[in-house]
């Protein structure tokens, strides 16, 4: 069969300066999608009416991708990827390059606007449902941009050959030592060598300047293209796909372009005032985005007192740390009431002498004598589990309903203390190790992943309100 010839579109727009730019319009779209793109995604890609403060995070998230890439190629003009010249050169950066100052402040500022929006936008997600079905897909490409996200800014960390980066970086390859068989292997692969040297940071650049962007931009690509197959969702949770009019347009939608474009606008004026008050007057700010240990070049030979990463790794830092050989016992009896607590409510008795014998396993392997694994090992465990069980949350979620709003006291109780915990987490994460702050993360650890593991029974059980029909204002 023939294929249909394509039509060709006119642009028409009155006056003399608008003839040729349709002209050439006519012309592109002839050979390229580009008004079908316009239009699916920006003046005709309906969203809901109702979108609040919560739903600047995305498109501020994608704002400082481009400021990290494009201060990043700034950057590897002038930066040694060498382990005998990196701090010198990031000291050059800093003091000769004309504005160097700058673009080095706005990438280092970057990389924590970045995780502090992404974590506004995840947020966001948990309390409007935004993972549930039919956006199963959108929340893990989103999960995933946030591990490539964290992978990127451990690579990026090495780069200046500070103390900090030198150390830091030591201590997580170090914990892939304690992994049982492969570990000193693995860890030795993961460095180039036997230590922490120039052929670490040469991979580690090559990691941070192409192969994590590359994968991110990607991943974004998907994430958007996943978004736009289903929809947005909104803080009503309400699918507005449900009522068209006569032309099928969503009677809750309204255009992308011009309303959010425009909307957005202020959200990225008052990003960027924020984010050059940080850039021009506390660029380290006390510490926390730049650490002071991170002015003093590299020295193997001499530990800083005090490791901690970067604030926005700290709550799996504790995480990590809360995992004692005293602690594996309150884990142990953990693990045992939650799979009795499987086994006396799930209806299928054979996913409950599942449950019994996979807990029975791991309680083996935690206190079984001369079969338990170190807790070292335990502690890397969980701090990978940390960050892999919000891949489970579109399961866990039973509620009938998606948002906060018509969720009942559980569910709000619920992500409020999960979300003080995270903070909590997060804030003896950047601490030395005393015997109280390790109590308060254990105790932490143990609310965390409580959060997840019985939202199946805490989100049915809840008393919930029903969801209105249509978005409310
Ligand atoms: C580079 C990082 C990211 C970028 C550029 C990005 C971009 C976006 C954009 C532009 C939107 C639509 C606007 C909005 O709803 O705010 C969106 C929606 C969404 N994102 Fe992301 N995102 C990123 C990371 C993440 C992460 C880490 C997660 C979660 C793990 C996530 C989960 C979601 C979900 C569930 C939605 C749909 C929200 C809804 O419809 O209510 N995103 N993202």
């Amino acid at each position: 069969m023939a294929a249909t010839p394509k039509q060709p579109v006119q642009f028409t727009g009155a006056g003399p300066l608008n003839a040729p730019i349709s002209g050439v319009l006519t012309w592109v779209d002839q050979r390229f999608p580009l008004m079908s793109l316009w239009r699916d995604h920006l003046s005709q890609y309906y969203a809901p009416k109702n979108f609040n403060f919560w739903y600047f995070f995305g498109g501020l998230a994608m704002l400082v991708l481009v400021i990290q890439i494009v201060t990043g190629i700034f950057l590897v003009m002038h930066y040694k990827p060498s382990a005998a010249e990196a701090f010198a050169s990031v000291e050059y950066i800093m003091r000769d390059v004309p504005m160097g100052w700058f673009i080095r402040y706005m990438h280092s500022t970057g990389a924590s606007a970045f995780f502090i929006v992404v974590y506004l936008h995840m947020f966001r997600g948990l309390m409007y449902g935004s993972y549930r079905q039919p956006r199963e897909l959108i929340w893990i490409f989103g999960m995933l941009i946030y591990l490539c996200l964290m992978a990127e800014a451990f690579f990026g960390y090495l780069l200046p050959w500070g103390q900090m980066s030198f150390w830091g970086a030591q201590v997580i390859i170090n914990l892939f030592d304690a992994l049982p068989l492969i570990g000193p292997d693995l860890s030795t692969w993961i460095r180039g060598d036997f230590v922490i040297s120039d052929a670490t940071l040469n991979r580690f650049f090559a990691f941070h300047v192409i192969a994590l962007p590359l994968v991110l931009l990607g991943l974004v690509a998907a994430h958007i293209m996943a978004l736009h197959e289903v929809g947005s969702n909104n803080p009503d949770g309400v699918e507005i796909k449900k009522h068209k009019d006569e032309q099928g347009r969503p009677l809750d939608g309204i255009p992308f372009h011009p309303y959010y474009t425009v909307k957005d606008m202020v959200g990225v004026v008052v990003f960027l005032f924020l984010f050059f008050l940080v850039v021009f007057f506390a660029p380290e700010m006390g510490g926390y985005f730049l650490e002071f240990n991170n002015f003093i070049p590299a020295d193997p030979l001499k530990t800083p007192p005090h490791i901690a990463p970067v604030w926005y790794f700290t709550p799996y830092y504790s995480i990590l740390r809360a995992i004692t050989e005293d602690f594996m016992l309150v884990l142990a009896i953990g693990v045992a009431a939650y799979a009795v607590l499987i086994q006396m409510t799930v209806r299928d008795k054979r996913i409950g002498m599942a449950a019994m014998v996979i807990a029975l396993v791991v309680i083996v392997l935690m206190k079984g004598g001369p079969l338990a694994i170190e807790a070292k090992v335990w502690g890397v465990a969980m701090m990978g589990a940390a960050t892999l069980i919000f891949f489970l949350l579109p399961w866990l979620d039973r509620s009938p309903v998606k948002s906060i709003r018509y969720k009942g006291p559980l569910s709000k109780a619920a992500l409020t203390i999960f979300v003080i915990v995270f903070l909590v987490l997060g804030y003896y994460g950047t601490q030395t190790v005393t015997p109280a702050g390790t109590i308060i993360s254990q105790i932490g650890t143990l609310i965390y992943f409580a959060f997840f593991l019985l939202m199946p029974w805490y989100s049915a059980l809840d008393k919930t309100r029903p969801e209105p029909d249509r978005v409310t204002m």
